[in-house]
Protein backbone atom coordinates (compact mmCIF):
# COMPACT_ATOMS: atom_id res chain seq x y z
CA UNK A 1 0.00 0.00 0.00
CA UNK A 2 1.28 3.54 -0.70
CA UNK A 3 2.99 5.52 2.38
CA UNK A 4 0.78 6.60 5.00
CA UNK A 5 2.12 10.12 7.31
CA UNK A 6 0.77 9.92 10.46
CA UNK A 7 0.81 14.03 11.63
CA UNK A 8 -0.28 16.00 14.32
CA UNK A 9 -2.80 18.34 12.27
CA UNK A 10 -2.40 22.04 10.93
CA UNK A 11 -4.78 25.27 10.71
CA UNK A 12 -4.70 24.37 6.81
CA UNK A 13 -5.90 21.08 7.19
CA UNK A 14 -9.34 22.52 8.73
CA UNK A 15 -11.43 22.12 5.66
CA UNK A 16 -9.85 18.58 4.91
CA UNK A 17 -11.03 17.39 9.17
CA UNK A 18 -14.47 18.73 8.54
CA UNK A 19 -15.26 17.26 4.81
CA UNK A 20 -13.43 13.70 6.29
CA UNK A 21 -16.21 13.91 9.13
CA UNK A 22 -19.15 14.67 6.98
CA UNK A 23 -19.12 11.23 5.17
CA UNK A 24 -19.72 10.01 8.74
CA UNK A 25 -22.46 12.60 9.48
CA UNK A 26 -19.74 13.74 12.22
CA UNK A 27 -18.59 17.52 12.79
CA UNK A 28 -15.69 18.93 14.68
CA UNK A 29 -18.38 19.77 17.42
CA UNK A 30 -15.74 22.29 19.92
CA UNK A 31 -12.63 20.72 19.02
CA UNK A 32 -9.45 22.79 17.95
CA UNK A 33 -7.96 21.88 14.33
CA UNK A 34 -4.63 21.17 16.33
CA UNK A 35 -6.41 18.33 18.68
CA UNK A 36 -6.57 16.34 15.48
CA UNK A 37 -3.72 14.26 14.28
CA UNK A 38 -4.27 13.15 10.47
CA UNK A 39 -3.39 10.10 8.00
CA UNK A 40 -1.87 11.45 4.86
CA UNK A 41 -1.86 9.22 1.65
CA UNK A 42 -0.59 11.16 -1.49
CA UNK A 43 -0.66 14.68 -0.31
CA UNK A 44 -4.56 13.70 0.94
CA UNK A 45 -6.22 13.27 4.35
CA UNK A 46 -8.35 10.10 5.02
CA UNK A 47 -8.20 9.51 8.20
CA UNK A 48 -8.47 11.52 11.33
CA UNK A 49 -8.59 11.00 14.94
CA UNK A 50 -8.33 13.51 18.10
CA UNK A 51 -7.26 13.54 21.66
CA UNK A 52 -9.30 15.93 24.14
CA UNK A 53 -8.89 17.04 27.84
CA UNK A 54 -12.25 17.08 29.03
CA UNK A 55 -14.08 18.06 32.27
CA UNK A 56 -17.74 17.30 33.57
CA UNK A 57 -18.81 17.60 37.42
CA UNK A 58 -15.56 18.58 38.39
CA UNK A 59 -13.45 15.80 36.69
CA UNK A 60 -10.96 16.05 34.14
CA UNK A 61 -10.11 13.31 31.45
CA UNK A 62 -8.96 12.45 28.43
CA UNK A 63 -11.05 11.45 25.55
CA UNK A 64 -10.52 10.48 22.13
CA UNK A 65 -13.53 11.84 19.86
CA UNK A 66 -14.48 12.23 16.43
CA UNK A 67 -12.27 9.07 14.32
CA UNK A 68 -12.84 8.51 11.05
CA UNK A 69 -11.08 6.64 8.29
CA UNK A 70 -12.08 7.61 4.71
CA UNK A 71 -14.08 4.99 3.04
CA UNK A 72 -11.69 3.35 0.79
CA UNK A 73 -9.31 3.06 3.03
CA UNK A 74 -11.30 1.33 6.02
CA UNK A 75 -9.80 -2.18 7.06
CA UNK A 76 -6.36 -1.11 6.38
CA UNK A 77 -4.64 -0.14 9.84
CA UNK A 78 -4.75 3.32 9.55
CA UNK A 79 -7.81 3.91 12.51
CA UNK A 80 -5.10 2.06 14.99
CA UNK A 81 -2.47 3.67 13.63
CA UNK A 82 -3.89 6.87 14.29
CA UNK A 83 -5.07 5.49 17.82
CA UNK A 84 -1.59 4.74 18.97
CA UNK A 85 -0.25 7.37 17.76
CA UNK A 86 -2.51 9.40 19.96
CA UNK A 87 -1.29 7.09 23.02
CA UNK A 88 1.90 8.43 22.45
CA UNK A 89 1.34 11.55 22.96
CA UNK A 90 -0.41 11.07 26.21
CA UNK A 91 2.07 12.49 29.29
CA UNK A 92 -0.17 11.41 31.99
CA UNK A 93 -2.82 8.97 31.61
CA UNK A 94 -4.02 9.15 35.85
CA UNK A 95 -6.88 11.10 35.01
CA UNK A 96 -8.26 7.80 32.64
CA UNK A 97 -8.87 8.00 29.30
CA UNK A 98 -12.64 7.17 27.60
CA UNK A 99 -14.07 7.41 24.08
CA UNK A 100 -18.34 7.06 23.35
CA UNK A 101 -17.97 4.94 20.16
CA UNK A 102 -20.14 2.53 17.72
CA UNK A 103 -17.31 0.47 16.88
CA UNK A 104 -16.41 -1.06 20.31
CA UNK A 105 -14.62 -3.87 18.23
CA UNK A 106 -12.33 -1.25 17.19
CA UNK A 107 -11.01 -0.17 20.17
CA UNK A 108 -11.46 -3.41 22.57
CA UNK A 109 -8.41 -4.36 20.36
CA UNK A 110 -6.70 -1.09 21.20
CA UNK A 111 -7.05 -2.55 24.84
CA UNK A 112 -10.19 -0.16 25.71
CA UNK A 113 -12.92 -1.80 27.89
CA UNK A 114 -16.75 -1.40 27.86
CA UNK A 115 -18.26 -0.05 31.18
CA UNK A 116 -21.15 0.59 32.20
CA UNK A 117 -23.45 3.04 30.48
CA UNK A 118 -24.53 4.94 33.14
CA UNK A 119 -20.83 5.90 33.53
CA UNK A 120 -21.52 8.32 30.53
CA UNK A 121 -24.10 10.53 32.88
CA UNK A 122 -21.19 11.15 35.12
CA UNK A 123 -18.60 11.73 32.24
CA UNK A 124 -20.82 13.85 29.70
CA UNK A 125 -23.37 16.19 30.64
CA UNK A 126 -24.26 16.08 27.02
CA UNK A 127 -25.45 12.68 27.68
CA UNK A 128 -26.98 13.84 31.19
CA UNK A 129 -29.42 15.86 28.89
CA UNK A 130 -30.04 13.96 25.90
CA UNK A 131 -32.87 12.73 24.94
CA UNK A 132 -32.05 9.39 23.09
CA UNK A 133 -29.46 8.50 25.90
CA UNK A 134 -31.72 5.27 26.55
CA UNK A 135 -31.03 4.59 23.20
CA UNK A 136 -28.38 5.76 22.45
CA UNK A 137 -25.77 3.40 19.64
CA UNK A 138 -22.80 4.41 21.35
CA UNK A 139 -20.56 2.39 24.34
CA UNK A 140 -18.49 4.38 26.36
CA UNK A 141 -15.43 2.56 27.10
CA UNK A 142 -11.97 3.16 28.96
CA UNK A 143 -8.22 2.66 28.43
CA UNK A 144 -6.73 -0.17 30.48
CA UNK A 145 -3.37 0.31 30.29
CA UNK A 146 -0.32 -1.54 32.01
CA UNK A 147 2.71 -0.63 33.09
C1 LIG B 1 -13.82 2.85 13.14
C2 LIG B 1 -12.72 3.25 12.15
C3 LIG B 1 -12.11 4.59 12.55
C4 LIG B 1 -11.62 2.16 12.20
O1 LIG B 1 -10.55 2.53 11.33
P1 LIG B 1 -9.90 1.46 10.35
O2 LIG B 1 -8.70 2.04 9.74
O3 LIG B 1 -10.97 0.96 9.44
O4 LIG B 1 -9.52 0.32 11.42
P2 LIG B 1 -8.28 -0.70 11.38
O5 LIG B 1 -8.04 -1.13 9.98
O6 LIG B 1 -7.15 -0.13 12.13
O7 LIG B 1 -8.94 -1.92 12.17
C5 LIG B 1 -8.33 -2.57 13.26
C6 LIG B 1 -9.19 -3.77 13.63
O8 LIG B 1 -10.49 -3.31 14.06
C7 LIG B 1 -11.52 -3.89 13.25
N1 LIG B 1 -12.55 -2.88 13.02
C8 LIG B 1 -12.36 -1.66 12.46
N2 LIG B 1 -13.53 -1.00 12.41
C9 LIG B 1 -14.45 -1.82 12.95
C10 LIG B 1 -15.84 -1.69 13.18
N3 LIG B 1 -16.53 -0.59 12.85
N4 LIG B 1 -16.48 -2.74 13.78
C11 LIG B 1 -15.79 -3.87 14.10
N5 LIG B 1 -14.47 -4.04 13.91
C12 LIG B 1 -13.81 -3.03 13.33
C13 LIG B 1 -10.81 -4.29 11.97
O9 LIG B 1 -11.51 -5.33 11.33
C14 LIG B 1 -9.45 -4.71 12.45
O10 LIG B 1 -9.49 -6.01 12.97
P3 LIG B 1 -8.25 -7.07 12.78
O11 LIG B 1 -7.08 -6.41 13.47
O12 LIG B 1 -8.73 -8.30 13.46
O13 LIG B 1 -8.05 -7.17 11.32
C15 LIG B 1 -13.22 3.32 10.68
O14 LIG B 1 -13.74 2.09 10.32
C16 LIG B 1 -14.26 4.41 10.44
O15 LIG B 1 -13.92 5.51 10.02
N6 LIG B 1 -15.53 4.10 10.66
C17 LIG B 1 -16.60 5.06 10.38
C18 LIG B 1 -16.62 6.20 11.35
C19 LIG B 1 -16.82 5.67 12.74
O16 LIG B 1 -17.58 4.74 12.97
N7 LIG B 1 -16.07 6.27 13.67
C20 LIG B 1 -16.11 5.82 15.04
C21 LIG B 1 -17.17 6.56 15.74
S1 LIG B 1 -16.65 6.71 17.42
Amino acid sequence: MTDILIRRARKSDLLAIQRLLSTYFLDMEKLETEDFVLAEINGKIMGCAALIKSESHGRNFLEIHSIAVHPNFRGKGIGTRLVKYLLTTIEDLSCGLYVRTTAPIFFEKLNFKKIENSEKLSLWEDCEKCEHFEKCTQHVMNYSYKF
